[in-house]
């Protein structure tokens, strides 16, 4: 989300002259879009705003230039007094819901006093609405926000406080943008939400159309070959949803649904409001609904509370789904939230094994997925030029990252592989020039 985030203050600044370069030397500005899920995220911030001040420092005496310095995001919104005080060369300070302002927030700024702006208000526009369209392509597969904030409250989760209470964005809004990328090259839409699956936008027909009903309204765009969406909560998996991915044939087979723990006790802990019965049993719903999905998810090691006993569980409720892929951290105490004060915290050392058997459980799981691919033949959707000499990349329907000798021409375009080597975070392939270009 940040991802896209960052794409629309692009866009959002764009008709300022603004361009993005490719590195913070020598730019005008520099904006962090930055996030505050786990404290090692939010503290980066913090160095890395140590390391501009150099910067802005040395373009002053230097060049006399001046370089206005903004954080954006959710440490934004969680800590916008304390990024001031502790690092007062920052210029602006907005919110996730507020970036839209932007343009208005740098035009007020004047480099010859030292005055700062924080905008971290949830305001009563959306910020949405105010956002031009899109400054450049965003190519073969992009971004697409529908729904933002959360109302769920898990004990351990800041997004509810910095991301704001849930919203969905109208459908006819959804429509129009999906339209407009899939126009300058995008075939690829990952729809995107913290809670995305709780989707339940206004629509012309005057009814509330859930995401089942959105993705079936999206793959009517021509041109439109691929939709995804991250990130769902399993109380949210409703049939319709679940026959999507019988019916609707751009769905991609692929779907990151967090569990986060495998323990019953752990999971009310969490005011997760669900057992793990009941995420098994929408794995079984969709694996009957389409066979070959592949499975992704989130774990959280170490919650306040977690015995041997219930992190055992874990690894069993693990090893009973098989993950395409996953991933996997350290329960991190965050500000304000309900687990923080819990005084129960597990000491770092035991959730630092933790995370390591669970890791070494889920990295096997990946690596076997990826080999049971080895000689399959597979859509591949290129992306970008590979790493290697002629080596070109894009990714499988199961969102593995695929590696094959081609050619920049091919890029947007689907083309056969056949998968020749699994790798632990990718597999390698070769055209099939039996099918060819599609
Ligand atoms: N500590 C560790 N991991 C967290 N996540 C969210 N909050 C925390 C936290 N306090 C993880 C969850 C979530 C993912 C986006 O980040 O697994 O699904
Ligand atoms: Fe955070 Fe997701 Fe829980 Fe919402 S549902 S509180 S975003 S972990």
């Amino acid at each position: 989300m940040n991802v896209y985030d960052s794409d629309r203050i692009t866009d959002a600044l764009a008709p300022l002259g603004y361009q993005t370069t490719d590195g913070p030397e020598g730019a005008d500005m520099v904006i962090l879009n930055t996030c505050h899920i786990r404290e090692k995220a939010s503290e980066k911030v913090f160095s890395e705003l140590g390391r501009l001040r150099m910067m802005k420092e040395k373009a002053r005496d230097q060049q006399g230039r001046n370089v206005m310095i903004a954080v954006a995001g959710c440490v934004a919104q969680a800590e916008g007094e304390e990024i001031t005080r502790r690092a007062p060369w920052v210029d602006i300070v907005v919110g996730p819901q507020t970036y839209h302002r932007l343009p208005e927030l740098v035009a007020k700024i004047d480099p010859g006093t030292r005055s700062r702006i924080v905008d971290t208000e949830f305001p009563e526009e959306v910020k949405f609405d105010l956002l031009p369209g899109e400054h450049a392509p965003r190519g073969p597969a992009a971004f697409l926000s529908v729904q933002e904030g959360c109302d769920k409250f898990c004990a351990f989760c800041v997004v509810p406080y910095t991301r704001g209470a849930e919203f969905s964005r109208p459908v006819s809004a959804v429509v129009a943008e999906a339209r407009r990328l899939v126009a300058t090259g995008t075939r690829e839409l990952t729809l995107l939400g913290q809670n995305v699956n709780a989707y339940h936008g206004e629509a012309s027909d005057g009814k509330t159309w859930n995401l089942a009903r959105l993705l079936a309204e999206l793959a009517e765009i021509e041109g439109l070959d691929r939709l995804r969406y991250t990130t769902s909560h399993p109380l949210d998996m409703d049939d319709d949803l679940i026959n999507a991915h019988r019916n609707l044939p751009q769905l991609m087979p692929y779907l990151h649904l967090p569990i986060q723990s495998g323990s019953n006790h752990i999971l009310a802990a969490m005011n997760r409001r669900h057992e793990t019965s009941a995420y098994l049993a929408i794995i079984d719903r969709l694996r009957s609904a389409r066979p070959d999905i592949a499975m992704s998810g989130d774990f959280i090691v170490g919650f306040p509370g977690e015995s041997d006993r219930d992190f055992a569980d874990t690894l069993a409720l693990v090893d009973k789904v098989g993950y395409a892929s996953a991933y996997s951290f350290k329960y991190s105490p965050r500000p304000g939230t309900p687990a923080a004060s819990d005084d129960r915290q597990v000491p770092e050392d035991v959730k630092a094994d933790r995370l390591e058997a669970l890791q070494q459980l889920l990295n096997a799981q990946q690596f076997a997925f990826n080999k049971a691919t080895e000689g399959h033949r597979m859509d591949i959707l290129v992306e970008r030029p590979g790493r290697r000499e002629g080596q070109m990349a894009g990714r499988s329907p199961y969102m593995q990252a695929v590696n094959f000798q081609g050619n920049e021409d091919q890029i947007g375009d689907i083309v056969s592989c056949v998968i020749t080597q699994a790798k632990q975070k990718s597999v390698s392939g070769e055209l099939d020039n039996l099918k060819g270009a599609a």
